[in-house]
């Protein structure tokens, strides 16, 4: 380029362009595409026209600069213009498409319900809290001293059998009760001692009643002058709040090594309320849990004077409660996961 001429030629023929160009522009991002295609100081074709200021004479080179910023400035605020009037139309389309109809009804929200087992537990755990328990949670992996040999139940005990075990290793196993709680609470609680220690338990075991994984509830209680009387008026209480206000206790011998004496505890059925149906297995009776007077080994393995403090112990399944609560007759729809079944079941 040798002078203003041509370049006022130059750049009417580029202000041109971008005005053919312009129709095709349906986008803001298009826009500024377009812009950068004119107006980039080091590529744009407006941009570049300042490089050629070194081939004009100098008396024309200030009105040179003058025009090349003047159709700099026409093309910016030619840009800005058809810019802001695509993002408004942009916007326009956007509220269009999020627009919210308010008067349609909404989508029906699915509400859960606790797992029948949680329920259980947490009523279970209410009704005992209400008696002044608190709450132990002990560990799933045991040691074989806790779960057994503080027990009572030494290596080669014959209760060992009672109880088909998952062994880790010969000193650890997975708990097969959560009467391993009462060990861990008695070494590093004074008496008075009131908890109860609900949790998962393992045993190598599975049909219709069982299953390898199961959950339990352990209760202690340990003071002075607690005696089996306790036990028998506690269970009366409890049992009257879980399975119904006419329900009774009824104690059996029984055989547990930690406790001395042990029975077997019997609730009066709540379905015939006694007269023999097909839950009672026409007995009148159903059997809850077991426990028993703390054996005095035990309070002793714990370092607990067995002369000046006594106690009681007893232990339930979870699962037994909420089959009979529910009327389940399987211990593996509790597993399942089967909403199905589920659902039936909203305490
Ligand atoms: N641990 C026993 C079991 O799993 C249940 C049990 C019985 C717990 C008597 C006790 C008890 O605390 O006194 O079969």
């Amino acid at each position: 380029m040798q002078n203003l001429n041509e370049l006022n030629e130059k750049i009417a023929s580029i202000k041109q362009e971008i005005l053919d160009n312009a129709d095709a522009l349906k986008s803001s991002r298009s826009v500024y595409e377009c812009r950068k295609t004119f107006l980039d100081s080091k590529k744009g074709k407006i941009g570049q026209l300042m490089k050629e200021m070194r081939n004009i004479p100098n008396d024309q080179k200030a009105d040179f600069g003058k025009a090349v910023n003047a159709a700099k400035e026409w093309a910016g605020q030619f840009f800005d213009e058809l810019d802001e009037k695509l993002k408004a139309e942009e916007q326009k389309l956007r509220y269009e498409s999020e627009k919210i109809d308010i008067s349609m009804p909404a989508m029906r929200t699915r509400y859960g319900n606790l797992h029948p087992i949680t329920t259980v537990r947490n009523q279970l755990t209410d009704i005992f809290a209400s008696m002044g328990f608190s709450v132990y949670e002990g560990t799933e992996i045991e040691k074989d001293y806790y779960n057994f040999t503080a027990l009572n139940t030494p290596q080669d005990h014959p209760a060992r059998d009672m109880q088909d075990t998952f062994y880790l290793s010969p000193e650890f196993l997975l708990r097969t009760q959560t009467s391993a709680g009462q060990i861990h609470v008695m070494e590093s609680q004074k008496p008075p001692i009131k908890i109860i220690s609900p949790g998962k338990v393992f045993r190598s075991d599975d049909d219709a009643t069982h299953s390898p994984m199961f959950s339990q509830m352990e209760g202690l209680v340990v003071d002075e002058g607690i005696t089996l009387c306790d036990l028998k008026g506690m269970l009366d209480l409890f049992v009257k709040q879980i399975f119904g206000e006419n329900t009774t206790t009824r104690l059996r011998p029984s055989y547990f090594p930690f406790t001395e004496p042990s029975v077997e505890v019997d609730v009066s059925c709540f379905q015939c309320g006694g007269q023999g149906c097909r839950l009672c297995k026409g007995t009148g009776w159903i059997e809850v849990l077991g426990a028993g007077v703390v054996n005095k080994k035990v309070l002793e393995n714990c370092g607990i004077d067995s002369e000046r403090y006594s106690g009681f112990a007893f232990g339930l399944g979870l699962e037994r409660i909420a089959m009979l609560k529910y009327g389940i007759n399987n211990i593996k729809l509790l597993f399942e996961s089967d909403l199905r079944v589920l659902d039936q079941i909203d305490d």
